[in-house]
C-alpha cells in the first residue's frame, strides 16, 4: 500500500473516524551543492519516489499523533516542542494561524512513510511539508507550494531548532518529476534540469548522533569567517559573494579551520553551477567528476564525512558505469549518492549490494519524483 492509504487507514484505526485531509511529500536527494544553502549558494536537489503521508483531523483539545514506525503520542494543545518526531507535525500546525484555524481546538494526525530516516534523505522535511499541505486542504485554503516550503522551514528552524537552510523543504514542496531543480538559495529562484543519468543511493546505516550539533558548529565557523571577511572586503553579504579568483587570498587571511570551510562553500557553489550545465548538456562524465570533487571537499574542507562514508565512496567509484560518488545530505553518516551512466543504475546497485565488505543495509535506484500533493480517497 502507498503511504497515503496507510496513513488514512492508520488514522481510522487509531482515532475511529475518517481524516479530514491527507497529503504526501517526498524526501530528496541533493545531486550536488552540499552545505551551501545557508550561505547564499546554489543547490541541485531532486525529489525521491519515497514519500511521507500525513492524515489530519480535529483533536478535541489535545494533540494526538501516531506514526507507523514510532507509535502514538498524546500532548496538550497547543503543543510545545518535545524533542520528538511529532514536533514536525505540531510545529507546522502551531505556526500556521494557531488561533483562527480549524486545528486551534486540537489536532489528530497519522503518519506513514517510505522515506528512510536518518539517511540524509530529508525525512523531516517530507513530514513538515506533507503536514502543511494536509492542513491547507483542511482549512479550505489554496496551496501555495512556496509558502508551504517556507512554513516547513520556519518549523524546522524556529520550532524544532535545527539551523538548516531552505533546500530540503523547497525540494520536497516544489519538485517536478524527471527533473532536478537548480535552486538559488539567495533569490529562491528555480531552474529545472532534466535528470538524464541514473542515481543510486547506498545507505550506510551509520548512526549520526552528532549530526545536529556538528551541523551547527560548521555553520558557526562559516558565520565567524563571514564576519572577518566583511571587515576586509566590502560588499560581501554571503560567503558565496567572494569572487572565486580571490578565494585563495581571502582564505589565506583566515585562521584554520575557517579557511577550509570557506574554500568548501565558494568552490561547491561553483561546482553546482557547472554541474547543472553538464547535466543539461547530458555530459555525465563531467557531472560525475564534479560530484567526486564535492565529496573530497566535504571530507577535507567541511569535514563532515566519516571513514565508512569514504570507504563506500571509494568502492562505488571503482564499479563499472559509475561516474562519481559522494556523501549526500548533511553528512556524519547517512547515505552515499552514486551517479551512473543512464541505464547502468540497476547493475551498479546490484554490485554494491553484493559487496560483502561494505555490508550496506539498503541500496536503491532512485528516480526523480514529484513534489508534495494532496491525496484523495
Ligand atoms: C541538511 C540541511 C540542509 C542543507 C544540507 C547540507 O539537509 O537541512 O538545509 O544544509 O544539510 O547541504
Amino acid at each position: 500500500m502507498k503511504p497515503a492509504e496507510r496513513a488514512r487507514e492508520l488514522f481510522r484505526r487509531h482515532f475511529g473516524t475518517d481524516p479530514v485531509a491527507v497529503a504526501s511529500a517526498p524526501g530528496r536527494v541533493n545531486l550536488v551543492g552540499e552545505h551551501v544553502d545557508n550561505f547564499g549558494g546554489h543547490v541541485l536537489p531532486m525529489a525521491t519516489g519515497w514519500r511521507t503521508a500525513v492524515a489530519v483531523g480535529p483533536g478535541h483539545a489535545a494533540f494526538r499523533a501516531i506514526s507507523e514506525q514510532q507509535g502514538p503520542i498524546q500532548a496538550d494543545w497547543p503543543a510545545a516542542p518535545q524533542g520528538h518526531w511529532s514536533d514536525y507535525v505540531a510545529g507546522v500546525a502551531s505556526l500556521d494561524s494557531p488561533l483562527t484555524s480549524p486545528w486551534s481546538e486540537g489536532l489528530c494526525a497519522a503518519v506513514a512513510s517510505d522515506v528512510p530516516t536518518g539517511a540524509g534523505l530529508s525525512s523531516s522535511a517530507a513530514l513538515e511539508v506533507a503536514t502543511g499541505f494536509a492542513l491547507s486542504a483542511w482549512a479550505g485554503r489554496s496551496i501555495d507550494p512556496a509558502a508551504r516550503a517556507d512554513l516547513a522551514w520556519r518549523t524546522e528552524t524556529g520550532f524544532v531548532g535545527m539551523p538548516c537552510g531552505r533546500m530540503d523543504q523547497i525540494a520536497s514542496a516544489r519538485a517536478t518529476p524527471g527533473e532536478a531543480m537548480l535552486l538559488d538559495c539567495r533569490t529562491l529562484g528555480i531552474e529545472s534540469v532534466p535528470v538524464r543519468l541514473d542515481v543510486v543511493i547506498a545507505e550506510s546505516g551509520e548512526s549520526h548522533a552528532l549530526r545536529d550539533s556538528s551541523y551547527a558548529d560548521r555553520r558557526r565557523d562559516c558565520d565567524n569567517a563571514l564576519a572577518i571577511i566583511r571587515g576586509q572586503l566590502p560588499g560581501i553579504e554571503y560567503l558565496t559573494d567572494i569572487p572565486p579568483a580571490r578565494l585563495n587570498e581571502v582564505a589565506g587571511r583566515l585562521p584554520a579551520p575557517l579557511d577550509r570551510r570557506v574554500k568548501h562553500v565558494v568552490n561547491e557553489n561553483q561546482r553546482t553551477l557547472l554541474a547543472a550545465q553538464a547535466l543539461a548538456a547530458g555530459d555525465v562524465r563531467a557531472f560525475g567528476l564534479l560530484v567526486g570533487q564535492s565529496h573530497n571537499s566535504l571530507r577535507d574542507n567541511y569535514e563532515c564525512s566519516t571513514p565508512r562514508l569514504d570507504a563506500i565512496v571509494s568502492a562505488a567509484r571503482a564499479v563499472a558505469g559509475v561516474r562519481g560518488a559522494r556523501l549526500v545530505g548533511a553528512g556524519w553518516g547517512g547515505s552515499v549518492l552514486v551517479v551512473c551512466d543512464s541505464g547502468a543504475g540497476a547493475d551498479v546497485a546490484a554490485r554494491l549490494r553484493a559487496d560483502a565488505t561494505l555490508a550496506l543495509p539498503l541500496v536503491s535506484v532512485v528516480e526523480a519524483g514529484g513534489g508534495a500533493a494532496l491525496e484523495t480517497d
